[in-house]
């Protein structure tokens, strides 16, 4: 991978509060945000890839270039992704507008990796992009998103409107300065029972009452 502390500095000089780091993030972090990901996740949407220091690591992982759909609001960050990954897609795009673009035919995406400084951010554009992005993940699919802070950078209230639980995958403290990832997934729809009511009376009765609610709890 290039050194690109220099150019990530100057970046961040320019545009403190859209990049939200001095360096590009390290090989540990890097691992640890791409660590669920193999060649069979499908299309990758990746958000806020800056240098690509997450994309180089997606591509040895397996993902294919033509399967990674980069994401990017800074335009010199931009045109060294389009020299860097010539064959993935890249768009100079402000992430917030995920809900509005039709990306793909369907929702076909298995991973999201998000480099985004949301904490940076009002909780309406968090939403628009955390919302924004699910409208393109395919059941089962996950939203991988790094942090500096001591807990989830997604609010609860954020993750109980958008019906999303969240996990922390792990921290990775060797990265300068330590930080953590979390996974964002769908929580379980609530299963309708269909049938008659009136109760079975070939069955014994069951000893406790039984929870149709899936798993709502939220953070970690
Ligand atoms: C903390 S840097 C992370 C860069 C890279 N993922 C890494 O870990 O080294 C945040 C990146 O998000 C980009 N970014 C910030 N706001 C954005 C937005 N609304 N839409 C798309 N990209 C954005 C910045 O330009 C920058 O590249």
């Amino acid at each position: 991978m290039p050194n690109d502390f220099l150019s990530f500095f100057l970046s961040w000089m320019s545009a403190p509060r859209r990049v939200g780091a001095i360096a590009p993030s390290g090989a540990a972090l890097a691992d640890l945000i791409t660590r669920e990901i193999t060649a069979s996740t499908g299309p990758v949407l990746e958000l806020g890839p800056g240098t690509g220091a997450f994309t180089y690591k997606l591509l040895k992982r397996g993902v294919r270039q033509q399967d990674l759909t980069l994401i990017e609001y800074g335009s010199d960050f931009m045109k060294v992704l389009q020299m860097r990954f010539p064959n993935a897609r890249v768009l100079w795009m402000d992430a917030g507008r995920l809900a509005t673009e039709r990306l793909y035919d369907g929702a076909p995406v298995g991973a999201v990796v998000s480099g985004l400084p949301l904490l940076n951010m009002s909780t309406r554009k968090v939403v628009s992009i955390v919302g924004g992005a699910f409208s393109h993940v395919r059941p089962g699919g996950a939203f991988y998103q790094f942090t500096y802070g001591m807990s989830c950078p997604i609010p609860r209230p954020v993750l109980d409107r958008l019906g999303l639980r969240a996990k922390l995958v792990d921290r990775a403290l060797l990265n300068v300065p330590p930080a953590a990832v979390y996974k964002l997934t769908r929580r379980p729809q609530m299963k309708l029972v269909t049938g008659s009511l009136a109760p079975d009376t070939s069955m014994p009765a069951a000893p406790e009452p039984m929870h149709l609610a899936g798993d709502c709890t939220a953070t970690r």
